[in-house]
């Protein structure tokens, strides 16, 4: 090594897949070795943060864990103070020399609250001392519990996030519901025609996961956030 050569820490953005702890990347692992700190997103709702629950198996003894408020709300202003002050507590420890990574559910990239920290942090950091360790999504994991492709061949794939009609999509040959708890009435009302096969997967990869095939005269009252569906067209 180069003398006087000093590393400058670094900030990660790791994703921890979707529950199963043998579900992250060789990268990922190295990663969570390696750093000082972990910081752990977590709702005032969460007992435990589930990220932490998959991650905890693979991070060393001592790393010190810095907790963030993410709060669940759509609230701009309160969003952007919440993340704002998250990338203060990351930077303080940035500041005394520690590697922190900030772990996420599934993939970094794909819907996470990562993106807005990350979107701060870049300010204040230099390119190389940012890295994005990508996860399994959800939503392959919940693919590949039932044995069925995502899209195969020249087939689309649409991803729809939270809520909204389904009216437009109904004949679409391959789509995956994220947030579908906030949706069901509009996710049944395509199920019920029957034009549909539908998979409901909850917590994938957790202790109470549950995954289910949805028939035509299908009734949801309620399910888990941690819930996404996935509709292929019988066509
Ligand atoms: C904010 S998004 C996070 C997506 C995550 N970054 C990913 O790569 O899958 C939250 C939504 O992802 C889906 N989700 C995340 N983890 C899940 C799991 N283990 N099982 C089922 N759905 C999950 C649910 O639809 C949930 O409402």
């Amino acid at each position: 090594m180069e003398q006087g050569y000093v590393r400058k820490p670094k900030f990660y953005g790791v994703g921890v897949g979707p529950g199963d702890s043998r579900l992250l990347t060789l990268r990922a692992v190295e990663v969570l070795q390696e750093c000082q700190v972990i910081a752990i997103p977590r709702s005032k709702m969460e007992r435990e943060s589930i990220a932490w629950e998959i991650a905890k198996p693979h991070c060393p003894e001592g790393a010190k864990i810095l907790e963030l408020e993410m709060p669940m709300t759509s609230d701009q202003g309160v969003l952007q103070a919440a993340w704002e002050k998250a990338a203060k507590a990351v930077m303080g420890e940035i500041n005394q020399g520690n590697s922190v990574a900030f772990l996420t559910l599934g993939d970094p990239s794909f819907y996470s609250t990562y993106t807005y920290l990350l979107n701060i942090l870049k300010e204040n950091l230099d390119p190389e001392q940012i890295e994005t360790v990508p996860g399994i999504t959800a939503m392959s994991a919940a693919a590949a519990r039932v044995n069925l492709p995502l899209a195969i061949g020249d087939e689309p794939l649409l991803v729809i996030p939270g809520t909204g009609s389904l009216a437009e999509y109904r004949k679409f040959p391959n789509l995956v519901l994220m947030k579908a708890s906030r949706n069901l009435d509009e996710i049944l009302k395509v199920v019920h025609k029957g034009e549909v096969e539908g998979i409901l997967a909850t917590r994938v990869g957790q202790e109470r996961e549950n995954i289910r095939f949805l028939n035509k005269n299908e009734e949801l009252e309620k399910v888990d956030y941690l819930t996404l569906v996935l509709l292929k067209h019988k066509s």
